[in-house]
């Protein structure tokens, strides 16, 4: 009898990126093992490596070259494919093609996961870079359900692809058109999830409450979803605050399944840059958003992202993001300089003529001003009984196990507690990123 396991190529892959592409990772392994192909979890083992990329910035893509030639270095002159899957590969499809000094075997863009197979044996056969770039108008991978190992939550991608067109942002490109699954085949993903053990789910889309499909639309999955029995909690991101009607946002203050808490990524405060950011909506309509969100919902925790030093912002425009920050209170913030893409309508018409130096000192004004506003509404917290949902066990290292709450907010708490239980806790202590709690209880499912 032939061993398999021994026949089998031996693959890793890498994660760069979102949250959509450690989801398309488990689908490239779904996709593999149905082939001769097995995952490694070391990279020196494998026969291939694939690094699955981001573009969103110019670190992510710059780190990737970087990447290529140390596992190249490392194997000094032993083989072993490499390919590129994910957002670099369809955003600098001409570069990574014709860069000699670039050593890749294959390439493939987001939508071409199930020619992997085809695409490393044609490699191999001819010795020749093959690749294929093309994005799907159809969602692609609804008949594979990813591989998932040891799970609490899940992340499931409900739609692809964005037609908003940011004028700073590669996505449009990189992921093509937005399209959605069924509400039945996501319920149907997220019922053998929760066969598994997983307690949470993370509905996942690039512009994730635009989701619609056969005349039902983001509430209506959301409800479905939260049927399944064994799912406790269900999150999502990320949204575009264009896309919150008053049904989804009752759906959300409602649903005792849906996490109170809210992404809402404001990106700029000027109501200038937001239109040369081609946002679509004004600080004012943002404002309003926040209000109502907040009147719905109570208790709900926002968080968002900012880009700084978009091209011709003025210090007067940096001053009225932050004075969205002040008078907005986010939870926390991820703020980015801005960097200039490949492709992007930005990259085109408006020059990136902001010094870094001015940049710097933005992000770190910015960032300091964040942090005190976060550290204050985590002190807000204290004495209050939190329902945690535990993520990491105490260790010998450690004595704190980790659980978040409804909110999204870490808390470390004394002493162990198994992974996917709920804890109660009393909040004793908070800094900018995160609190402390005494558990009450141990086991409350
Ligand atoms: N679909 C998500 C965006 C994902 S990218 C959304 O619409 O919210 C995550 C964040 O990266 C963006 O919200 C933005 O703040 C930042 N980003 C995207 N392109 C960027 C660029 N060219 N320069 C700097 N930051 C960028
Ligand atoms: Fe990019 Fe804008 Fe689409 Fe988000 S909504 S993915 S920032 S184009
Ligand atoms: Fe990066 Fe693509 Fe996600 S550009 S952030 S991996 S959608």
């Amino acid at each position: 009898m032939i061993n398999n396991e021994i026949t089998k190529k031996k693959v890793f892959v890498e994660t760069y990126g979102c949250q959509m592409n450690e989801y398309d990772s488990e689908l490239v392994k779904a996709i593999l093992e149905k082939k001769e192909y097995a995952f490694v979890k070391d990279e020196r083992e494998a026969d291939v490596v694939m690094l699955n990329t981001c573009a969103i910035r110019e670190n992510a893509h710059r780190k990737i070259y970087g990447r290529v030639h140390q596992i190249r270095h490392e194997r000094s002159g032993k083989p072993v494919m490499i390919g590129l899957l994910g957002c670099m590969a369809t955003n600098l499809r001409q570069n990574l093609l014709n860069d000699r000094q670039l050593k890749i075997d294959f390439i493939a863009g987001p939508d071409s996961y199930k020619r992997l197979p085809d695409l490393i044996s044609h490699a191999q056969e001819t010795g020749e870079k093959t690749f294929d770039l093309t994005l799907s108008e159809f969602e692609t991978y609804s008949d594979i359900f990813p591989k998932r190992e040891g799970m609490i939550n899940a992340w499931i991608a409900v739609m692809r692809g964005c037609n908003n067109f940011c004028t700073f942002c590669v996505v449009p490109y990189t992921r093509g058109r937005e399209r959605s699954r069924t509400v039945a085949n996501v319920v149907a993903e997220s019922q053998q999830i929760a066969n598994q053990g997983a307690k949470q789910i993370t509905l996942l889309g690039q512009n994730v409450n635009s989701y619609h499909c056969d005349g039902q639309d983001f509430a209506d999955l959301i409800n479905a979803v939260s049927e399944i029995e064994g799912i406790e909690r269900i999150r999502f991101t990320s949204p575009h605050p264009k896309d919150f009607p008053e049904k989804l946002l009752k759906t959300i203050a409602q649903n005792k399944k849906v996490c109170k808490h809210i992404h809402l990524p404001l990106q700029a405060g000027s109501n200038r840059i937001l239109d040369l950011m081609n946002r679509t909506y004004t600080r004012e309509e943002f404002l309003d958003l926040v209000n109502k969100i907040r009147d719905l919902i109570s208790n709900v925790a926002l968080t968002t992202d900012i880009i700084i030093g978009f091209p011709t912002e003025t210090d007067a425009e940096f001053d009225e993001t932050v004075d969205m920050m002040e008078k907005v209170r986010f939870d926390s913030a991820f703020i980015f300089k801005y960097s200039e893409r490949e492709g992007t309508i930005a990259q085109r018409k408006y020059p990136d003529d902001i010094h870094d130096a001015i940049k710097t000192e933005r992000i770190v004004k910015l960032n300091e001003i964040q942090k005190g506003i976060a550290h204050q509404k985590n002190l807000a917290h204290i004495g209050e009984t939190l329902e945690l949902l535990m993520e990491r066990d105490a260790t010998a290292d450690d004595p704190f196990s980790k659980g978040r709450t409804d909110s999204n907010k870490l808390v470390h708490v004394q002493g162990s507690f198994p992974v996917g239980s709920f804890v109660k806790a009393t909040i004793t202590a908070a800094s900018p990123q995160n609190l402390r709690g005494a558990a009450l209880n141990k086991l409350l499912i």
